[in-house]
């Protein structure tokens, strides 16, 4: 992978600049009873089954949990991409039918417009919203995320950690009350990945949007996360939430701490579980 250009905190553009589409109250998301079935060529295959749960306004979750587990498709669902076979899940009150600005998405594998610039790819939500000064948004968000100076770069030309950033700053440029977020650093190296987490952490107390984040990783979990929600599988659904009563502003030293050794522990045993019923069933996909 090639060498990330360090973010660059200090020239950060405060997200307050950015248009407020939402009171920030908002962002409330509450599943009922959610089961997603898929039709495959060998039968059905229950994704996600009777899975209930609720995020608080401003609220940060993390989805973790085995290959297969369908963290993706509980994503997905939230974000009105993947309709529900049964249940429903609602955002502020109102039931999600489809795909809407209230919810960022940053995808697993990058999506961005590979026939627009840098800049065009993170203008293009404020633009279709209507904002006053999209070009302006996009402008800074880019420095927000150490992208400054990447404007004019066409998304091929980039590492695909500067794409998973620019992913992330088009999905902040609406600034919206659920940021829904995928593997968002799963392709980046370890240091990459953990400058990549503070400074997640450092926009989201600015922002504030709730977020609802996916990982195979236990530490990016607990460091990240006021709550996990450690999935199952053969069906999906959630095994256990965990509380994390790590205080904040949280630092690369809490890793050390003994709360966080501790949460570590007990989410190990669990995924490891979850791991072995995969291995056993022999659905491991390796991902
Ligand atoms: N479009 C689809 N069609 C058929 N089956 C699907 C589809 N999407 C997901 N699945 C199946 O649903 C289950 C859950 O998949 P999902 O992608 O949500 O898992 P995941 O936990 O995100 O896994 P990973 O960690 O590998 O990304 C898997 O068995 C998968 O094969
Ligand atoms: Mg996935």
């Amino acid at each position: 992978m090639n060498a990330l250009p360090a973010p660059t905190p200090s020239s950060a553009a405060p997200l307050s600049e950015l248009p407020v589409t939402e009171d920030r109250g908002s962002g409330r998301i509450a599943g009922t009873d959610l089961t997603v079935a898929f039709k495959s060529r060998a039968g059905r295959n229950t994704a996600l089954e009777n899975v209930s749960f609720a995020v608080g306004g401003g609220e940060f979750v993390a989805l973790l949990g085995p290959s297969g587990c369908g963290k993706s498709t509980l994503l997905n669902v939230i974000a009105g991409i993947v309709q529900p076979t049964g249940g429903s899940v609602a955002i502020d009150g109102v039931a999600v039918s489809r795909p809407q600005p209230k919810c960022g998405v940053v995808f697993q594998q990058h999506s961005l417009f590979p026939w627009m610039t840098v800049l065009e790819n993170v203008a293009f939500g404020p633009q279709m919203l209507g904002f006053a000064d999209p070009l302006g948004a996009a402008r800074k968000l880019l420095r927000t995320v150490g992208l400054e100076g990447y404007e004019a770069a066409w998304p091929e030309s980039l590492s695909g950690g500067m794409k998973q950033r620019v992913g992330i700053a088009r999905a902040l440029a609406v600034n919206p009350p659920v940021l829904l977020m995928d593997e968002p650093f799963g392709a980046l190296d370890a240091q990459t990945r953990s400058i990549m987490q503070e400074e997640l952490l450092k926009l989201w107390s600015e922002f504030h949007s709730t977020i609802v984040f996916v990982t195979h990783d236990i530490d990016e979990a607990i460091f990240l996360s006021d709550r996990i929600l450690v999935m199952k599988t053969s069906p999906g659904g959630i095994r256990q939430e965990i509380v994390v009563d790590i205080p904040r502003p949280r630092g690369p030293e809490v890793i050390g701490s003994e709360a966080f050794r501790r949460i570590r522990q007990r989410i190990f045993g669990l995924i490891r579980e979850e791991t072995l019923k995969v291995f056993r069933a022999g659905g491991a996909s390796g991902s």
